[in-house]
């Protein structure tokens, strides 16, 4: 990508033509650039290197982007993996309906041998005068004697390809001694299966047919019409039925040799029955229960709420052993990882099946939102995955409503953008993407969990039934299409004009969506029973320097503000319009403490006084009806935030905990939970540090004391909650729960294997796997190593890697390094996953930075610069880095290795978080120990 950057300047340095996306090149500047020459095929040779002047004669568009005049509507696709050689021969034929006259066509290719290509009119070949690939635009272009007429022609590729050159694309996944074949296309990886118009606004039929050995099941998009089978070959040919119009990325291969279970549908009569699916590995399928009643569930419901049917004659779902994602939506085929599928009674804890579900019905949504109605270009991704991760919880809240998805929507989604958003290298929902690299990494928080909360907040002020009929209007009127984030809105409006008959929603979310960050709202006394309500874009670093006219709203929002005081919550929103200066509340009489955004429904912080701060908590302490446990979790949350920010004193913050010894639900304390842990990393090995471990033990013993280490029947939310305060109690300490935890691990160690051996119960697994691990000899280490290669249950291996990063001598973390490794040991989709385990333990960090750096054009080799999740690795491993020496480390790491990929925005997210901690250190530090010190002191 950086050499095409290059060529790109070069161009623009001549002045040529607009550099942005009509990029206009010759042949001989491809050739000149030199980054073809292995990718042009041998039938076509560029044999003179004219001079550059020469270029005003271009003839070739040189883009990321397809052009828009060749539309594909059919592609009739058969594919032939041979697993035993991990290669694949293919043959497609794409009809296609050319718009205008055109002398080329281009469209998608990567690592495949494109072997021979016709074009066919009526049947009629019409001459091609050569083909060749670009390997840097991952394009096939194909270039005729004579201009094109505009009308319908046939493609005719035969090619083939690899099925183990990386896990994304068409694969072949190992497992035991078994092979099966997968794809994941999504985003940019259907080009590596078969040559396509591999853009989302593309959309086409297909009739796929794949061939399968005998015994295996081949699965795709549509329901099976017919099985040829060849004799000769021993393969059957399965025909699928023709798709309804879709985007290539949601196309889906597989071949397996599974077992499944089946429900009906109840579609209440919105669309005709089918069958839901779940497929998983034989033996395995007492596993799928769990995801078969969410996924029927919570298909019933989508039904419901869009009211439009589900649009495919069958729904499967599968469970794939070597998977790069978590899940992806591949529209009436769903592939899923293991460990978000699976679901073993005896061994899978409550957060794993909240967390399985969770990944389901965020699947789910995607069916009809993303898939029906898709985006027009991946600028507008937030649309489809901020929308899927808000119906989560809405779906969840509707089939599971014990679990309180909605409160827990700040934990799990909310609080951790909030952070990442805080900072310069953060990016606008709605962002300009071109590049494969580009693409992939904007699958990232702010897509997801700033594009959900946005939405949250949207539906916060329309109405939950307004949200739900401009959605379903929205999916009717444009089904089968694709659209911008404006047509959503447009399909809202008049819902919202019904009650805000004076503002304008476009402009409204437009200063969301198109600028970078969020604001603090700063609460004043004013006159007379009245409060002043002025915004700042909110930054972690207030000192950080931006120019605030690089955006058409310069860095202002219009805010929802909701708020309640002693006498219950107001119903009215206070609108704060992005070029207003402040807003006036009036407060009623007898209002004598005020808190604003309830329920942390805005995507805003807001900031106190010290004399209200003080108000509010007063009534945390005094366990305030009208604080919900959604606003208690945002106090803390905001306090936090704005204490690192200077907006008020540590000793602010500090003291808000305090009220945690009165708190009983679990959401505040998760919150709090995180607040802790990550103060923890910044005080570890100073006074600080034993200062917190105290006041945290101080704080968890009255709950500490509700909980038991034995098995006991609460409901769903209990559970999480005694999970969370135990775990805390192991993390900081406390030593009746430290010295519990080692006689639990030990002596599950010691049994395991023997006769009678019990197992231990599912949801202390983690923790007792993990703390009791803390303190383990290499002989200890050894043996679970054994037991996690032994291991056969996706979620329990899970919970063993998760246990073997623990110890804290740094030979035995080496050791688990090398042996992780070896991908016999630890899968590649899950290699990642063990570095940044490691590098969480302050025993592993020095040891995984030292081996990023030596050994990275290796993870580059075997992860490649595409992946978002190596590029991700960096900020990962660098998150508690707070020394300049780091600093330097960092930045001459990044001069060795320019070229970071996708990484890019994680690598300025990393550099800008190192230096907040070096602040944080030297600002902060003193203070919150001092705080520690005096209140320990007067316990
Ligand atoms: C609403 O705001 C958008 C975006 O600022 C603007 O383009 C549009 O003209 C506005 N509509 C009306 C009716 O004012
Ligand atoms: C609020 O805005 C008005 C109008 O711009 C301004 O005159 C006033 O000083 C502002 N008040 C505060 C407290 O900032
Ligand atoms: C923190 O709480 C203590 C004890 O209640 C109080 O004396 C102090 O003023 C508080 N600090 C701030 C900054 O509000
Ligand atoms: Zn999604």
């Amino acid at each position: 990508m950086s050499l095409l950057i290059l060529v790109i300047s070069l161009v623009c340095l001549l002045r040529i033509h607009d550099c942005k996306t009509n990029l206009m090149l010759s042949f001989d500047l491809v050739k000149f650039s030199k980054f073809t020459l292995q990718s042009v095929t041998k039938r076509y040779r560029v044999s003179t290197v004219k001079p550059i002047k020469r270029m005003e004669s271009l003839k070739m568009k040189l883009s990321d982007r397809l052009s828009g005049l060749v539309l594909p509507v059919n592609y009739n696709l058969k594919l032939h993996p041979n697993m035993e050689k991990g290669t694949f021969e293919g043959h497609v034929n794409i009809h296609v309906n050319v718009k205008e006259e055109r002398k080329h066509i281009y469209l998608h290719t990567k690592f495949l041998d494109i072997k021979n290509v016709k074009v066919l009119k009526d049947n009629k070949d019409i001459p091609v005068a050569k083909f060749f690939e670009v390997a840097q635009l991952e394009q096939l272009m194909i270039h005729f004697e004579q201009a094109l007429p505009a009308g319908h022609y046939h493609i005719d590729i035969d090619f083939s390809g690899s099925l183990t050159k990386s896990i994304v694309g068409f694969y072949a996944s190992r497992y035991k001694d078994r092979t099966m074949v997968a794809s994941k296309f999504e985003p940019t990886y259907a080009r590596q299966a078969f040559p396509c118009f591999d853009e989302p606004e593309f959309k086409a039929t297909f009739d796929i047919a794949l061939v399968k050995p005998k015994g295996y099941t081949a699965l795709s998009n549509m329901n099976e019409i017919s099985s040829v089978h060849d004799s000769k070959t021993n393969t059957d040919v399965v025909s699928f039925a023709r798709s309804v119009p879709m985007s290539t990325y949601l196309a889906c291969f597989v071949l397996c040799e599974f077992d499944f279970k089946e429900t009906e549908i109840n579609t209440n009569g919105i669309g005709d029955p089918f069958t839901l699916r779940s497929y998983a590995r034989k033996g395995e399928t007492q596993k799928i229960d769990f995801a078969q009643s969410i996924g029927q569930r919570a298909t019933e419901f989508y039904i419901k709420y869009y009211e439009v049917p589900f649009p495919l004659p069958k729904l499967d779902m599968i469970a794939i052993p070597e998977y790069q994602s978590g899940a992806t939506e591949h529209w009436g085929l769903i592939t899923y990882r293991e460990t978000s599928f699976l679901i073993d009674d005896a061994t899978a804890s409550t957060q794993n099946r909240i967390s399985v579900a969770n990944t389901i019905v965020h699947e789910l949504a995607h069916m009809w939102f993303g898939n029906l109605v898709t985006m027009k270009w991946w600028d507008d991704l937030w649309l489809n995955e901020g929308f899927a991760t808000y119906m989560q919880v809405k779906a969840l809240d509707a089939i599971e409503p014990s679990w309180t998805m909605l409160d827990q929507f700040l934990t799990k989604t909310m609080h951790s953008v909030l952070v990442s958003d805080a900072k310069l290298a953060s990016h606008a929902i709605v962002q300009t993407v071109e590049t494969p690299d580009e693409i992939t990494a904007i699958f990232d928080a702010i897509s997801y969990n700033k594009g959900s909360s946005v939405l949250r907040m949207l539906e916060g002020f329309v109405g939950e039934e307004n949200f739900r009929r401009g959605v379903s209007d929205y999916l009717k009127r444009y089904k089968y299409g694709n659209t911008v984030t404006q047509d959503l809105l447009a399909s809202l409006e008049p819902y919202f004009k019904k009650d805000h008959p004076d503002l304008n929603l476009t402009l409204i979310m437009d200063t969301w969506t198109r600028q970078t960050g969020y604001p603090v709202l700063t609460v004043t006394p004013g006159d007379a029973h009245t409060l002043v309500v002025s915004q700042a874009r909110f930054l972690l670093d207030r000192s950080a320097t931006y120019n605030t006219r690089d955006n058409q709203f310069q860095y202002r929002w219009f805010v929802p503000i909701t708020y309640k005081t002693n006498q219950g919550t107001s119903k009215r929103i206070v609108w704060f319009p992005n070029e207003e200066s402040n807003v006036t509340i009036t407060l009623s009489p007898g209002d004598t403490w005020c808190k604003l955004n309830n329920n942390q429904v805005g995507y805003y912080r807001v900031s106190y006084t010290e004399e209200m701060w003080g108000q509010l908590i007063q009534q945390l302490k005094g366990k305030s009806e009208q604080l919900t446990l959604s606003d208690r979790a945002h106090l803390i949350n905001d306090v936090f935030a704005l204490a690192t920010a200077e907006y008020v004193s540590y000793e602010v913050a500090m003291n808000l905990t305090t009220y945690l010894t009165v708190e009983e639900d679990y959401v505040p304390w998760d919150t709090a939970d995180t607040e802790f842990v990550k103060l923890a990393s910044r005080l570890e090995n100073s006074l600080g540090g034993e200062g917190l471990r105290k006041y945290v033990q101080h704080l968890i013993t009255p709950l500490y004391k509700k909980q038991s280490w034995d098995q006991t029947d609460i409901p769903v939310i209990q559970k999480l909650l005694r999970v969370r305060i135990l775990s805390l109690a192991a993390r900081f300490e406390l030593p009746q729960a430290q010295s519990k935890v080692r006689e639990l691990f030990l002596s599950w160690l010691d049994s395991r294997g023997t006769a009678g051996a019990k197992d231990m119960e599912p949801d202390l697994r983690s923790i007792v796997y993990f703390y009791g691990m803390k303190s383990a000899s290499q002989a200890e280490w050894d043996k679970v190593w054994q037991l996690f290669l032994e291991e056969r249950d996706p979620q329990e291996q899970q919970k063993l890697r998760h246990a073997l990063s623990a110890p804290a001598n740094t030979n035995i973390l080496r050791k688990y390094l090398t042996l992780a490794w070896d991908q016999n040991n630890v899968r590649t989709s899950d290699y990642l996953i063990v570095v940044q385990y490691i590098a969480n333990n302050p025993s592993g960090r020095a040891l995984i930075w030292d081996e990023i750096r030596a050994k990275w054009p290796e993870y580059v080799k075997r992860f490649s610069l595409n992946s978002r999740y190596l590029g991700n690795l960096i900020p990962g491993i660098s998150s508690t880095f707070d020394t300049e020496v780091k600093l330097q480390e960092m930045e001459s790491f990044f001069s060795q290795y320019p070229e970071a990929g996708a990484g890019e925005a994680a690598r300025r997210r990393a550099l800008e978080t190192l230096r907040g901690n070096i602040r944080w250190r030297e600002t902060h530090e003193p203070t919150v120990t001092q705080w520690l010190n005096d209140y320990l002191t007067n316990l």
